[in-house]
């Protein structure tokens, strides 16, 4: 490598499963070679953490283009003046967070989100940690009988249960975060249950507890002890990763072959991070 830049970026593995460290970048001023790397990363990590950045939402939307061009939520509200960027917060007197489960961003949609990237403003002294799962990992893990089987699966995907009526949008209050509640946020979307990622060609399961209402052409007993079997499968410690973040964290992560969640472990303390999230295509 003969480019100074790119000999200056440093990997480092943050756990077993995925996920690592990028060092010695600033993401204000990626070039394309350096974008390159960085996508190669991301093929081979999943998840990757760049610490100490400084970013407006135009920088933290003008590197996520990098990688595509940007989703704009259909349920919830970005700024005013980068409507692609959604501020995720939870104010000290609010109770619930958002992600406090383990789940794939938008997987309601015909063609949900390659990646998202989230950026730091305000963290909590304490707590507030992000988990992430290697939904390729935990395809590896079962045998090939039920590979097979899953193999010719198709999974229901909506988003009734966050935005729909009656949904989670509806009960709980997010304080500063503007949500949608919507009839549209009804309608099923058919993807497959495992997937192949259309870079690595790597499978995973593709399946998660707040958008995956049942399996196609199941019966709904049927469907609920195969999906809690594969939710508990692929919730296993042995799978995941752990951020903490600081003031200044960015965290990118390829919601075709991970699965996330946002800890609820910092009561009374304020957090606040910026969100975009890069289109991605149909899975196959
Ligand atoms: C999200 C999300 C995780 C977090 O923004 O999609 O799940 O830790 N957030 O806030
Ligand atoms: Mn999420």
């Amino acid at each position: 490598m003969s480019d100074a830049a790119e000999q200056d970026f440093l990997i480092k593995p943050i756990a077993g499963a995925l996920g690592a460290e990028i060092w010695g970048i600033d993401l204000s001023q990626v070039d394309l070679p350096q974008a390159n790397r960085i996508r190669e990363a991301f093929n081979r990590y999943h998840v990757l953490v760049f610490r100490e950045q400084t970013l407006s939402p135009s920088q933290q939307k003008k590197f996520a283009e990098q990688f595509g061009p940007l989703e704009t939520h259909p349920y919830i509200t970005g700024l005013e003046e980068a409507p692609e960027v959604v501020p995720i917060i939870k104010e000290r007197d609010e109770k619930i967070n958002f992600g406090g489960g383990w789940h794939s961003d938008m997987s309601f949609l015909s063609r949900p989100p390659l990646g998202s990237l989230l950026y730091a403003l305000e963290v909590p002294e304490y707590g507030g940690d992000t988990l992430f799962s290697n939904q390729h990992a935990a395809y590896l893990a079962l045998s090939d009988t039920m590979k097979s089987i899953l193999g010719d699966l198709k999974g229901l995907h909506s988003a009734a249960s966050q935005y729909g009526r009656g949904g989670d949008s509806e009960k709980r209050n997010y304080g500063s975060m503007k949500l949608e509640v919507s009839d549209q946020a009804h309608q099923l979307v058919e993807h497959p249950v495992v997937r192949t990622h259309p870079e690595s060609k790597l499978r995973s399961l593709y399946v998660n507890r707040p958008f995956t209402e049942s399996i196609k052409g199941m019966k709904m007993p049927e469907s609920d002890a195969l999906l809690n079997f594969l939710y508990r499968h692929c919730e296993q410690e042995r799978f995941t990763c752990r951020v903490k973040w600081e003031v200044g964290t960015l965290t990118m992560w390829d919601n075709r072959i991970v699965q996330h969640y946002a800890l609820n472990d910092y009561q009374g303390q304020r957090r606040h991070m910026n969100r975009v999230t890069v289109e991605g295509d149909a899975p196959r």
